[in-house]
């Protein structure tokens, strides 16, 4: 990194990602310069951030927060207008869904490095994404365990055969289909490894975060995707694998914790000891097992590799779906087994568009909502 700091801004600083990222910028804060910080509806921790962190921008979707001395903007215009702002090196983009793909083309557009979390970017819209970050030049480095750890795996992607993902399985793995289908909401937002937003959690406890990943891979490293595997690895020690053409497998290894890879995608290509907690030892570890992912109890894992195979708008309508149905689940409207027959039912019956615009991508994702909203009401 050079000798200046370097100039961040944290879309979603009152989130899990977020609030992780502050944690690792508090252990190495003379490295960097906070330019901007964002929230939701957390307008109460967004406050307290602006006070520590003293930020000179501030965008929440509160018209009436206002903080002295920091510019403050609003909703997605303010998302943009930071992402505009050239005065950053880097833009950590950790809100939760659609919301973070029109500021992250706009940090691209600007000549902007991406830290990026918010994985739906690249699943609503990878081709656009990715084709504008190569011709401007800019790196998106990923933020997600599992393509951070290719990421590190990585030198020449030509000489790679294969992606192997790794997934801890979620809470419902040894359970059985019945005992997942009948779930409460506490069961499945109790992740046996990671402590993550509740969206993401859900999706966890159905595997359709390892798809959502799967397409996410497929974009940011260009593999097909008959050439990325997802396997089960229950210590989530492992966090991804690749293999290359001539038989070697290399693994990016590490405890569980999300400081690790958010520290590395904010700090590339420079590595400093930050928020390190504990060494590393196999003894201590001393197993490490892995099996194949049961589609049958796991079907939203094959939902996502077909919706990434057909391309298009698929992959847009299957998210949208998803999440409007993990919501209705959140909301105590439906099963947890209901997430997967609404997502599937919807996205089998979506009209793809082979090469959407950000705006078809856009309809879509409203169009999805509204049925997929109509078919719980039914249910
Ligand atoms: N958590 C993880 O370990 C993890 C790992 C890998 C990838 N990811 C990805 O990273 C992203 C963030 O995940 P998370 O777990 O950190 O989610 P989270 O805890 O729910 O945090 C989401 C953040 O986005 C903000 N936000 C949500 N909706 C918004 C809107 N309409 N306008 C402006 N801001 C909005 C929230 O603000 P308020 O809270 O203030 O409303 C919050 O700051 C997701 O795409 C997820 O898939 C997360």
């Amino acid at each position: 990194m050079a000798k200046n700091k370097r100039k961040i801004s944290i879309l979603g600083s009152t989130g899990s990602i977020g609030t992780q990222a502050l944690e690792v910028i508090d252990k190495i804060a003379d490295k960097f310069e906070i330019i901007a910080l964002t929230g939701g509806n957390n307008t109460d921790l967004l406050k307290q951030q602006c006070e520590k962190y003293k930020p000179k921008y501030v965008c929440s979707n509160d018209k009436n927060f206002k903080i002295n001395g920091i510019k403050t903007l609003y909703g997605n215009d303010g998302l943009e207008e930071i992402c505009s702002n050239k005065e950053n090196d880097i833009i950590l983009v950790a809100v939760s869904g659609k919301i973070g793909l029109k500021p992250t083309l706009k940090a691209i557009e600007n000549g902007i490095d991406i830290a990026l979390a918010n994985k739906e970017t690249l699943v609503m819209a990878g081709d656009i994404v990715m084709a504008k970050a190569k011709e401007n030049g800019v790196k998106i480095i990923p933020v997600d365990s599992e393509h951070c750890a290719i990421h590190q795996c990585i030198k020449n992607i030509t000489q790679v055969d294969k992606l192997i993902i790794t997934a801890s399985g979620g809470p419902f793995l040894r359970k059985t289909v019945e005992e997942m289908h009948n779930a409460t909401v506490k069961q499945a937002l109790s992740h046996p490894r990671w402590n993550m937003g509740k969206k993401i959690t859900i999706d966890s406890a159905t595997l359709m975060n390892k798809g959502l990943e799967v397409i996410e891979a497929h974009h940011l490293f260009g593999m097909d995707y008959d050439d990325i595997e997802v396997v089960i690895h229950p210590q989530s020690i492992v966090h991804s694998a690749i293999e290359y053409k001539d038989g070697s497998v290399i693994a990016q290894l590490g405890l569980p914790s999300m400081h690790i890879p958010i520290q590395y995608a904010i700090t590339y290509p420079e590595r400093f000891e930050g928020i390190k907690s504990k060494s590393f030892s196999f003894s201590e570890i001393a197993r490490l097992d892995f099996e194949k992912p049961d589609y049958s109890k796991f079907p939203a894992l094959k939902l996502a590799y077909d919706a990434g195979k057909l391309g298009g708008s698929a992959t847009v309508c299957m998210n949208s779906a998803n999440e409007e149905a993990v919501f209705a689940f959140l909301d105590g409207k439906i099963n947890l087994g209901d997430i997967y027959k609404i997502t599937a039912e919807i996205t089998q019956k979506h009209t793809i568009i082979k090469n959407p615009s950000i705006d078809e991508i856009f309809e879509t994702d409203n169009e999805i909502r509204i049925k997929t909203k109509e078919l719980i009401k039914g249910i």
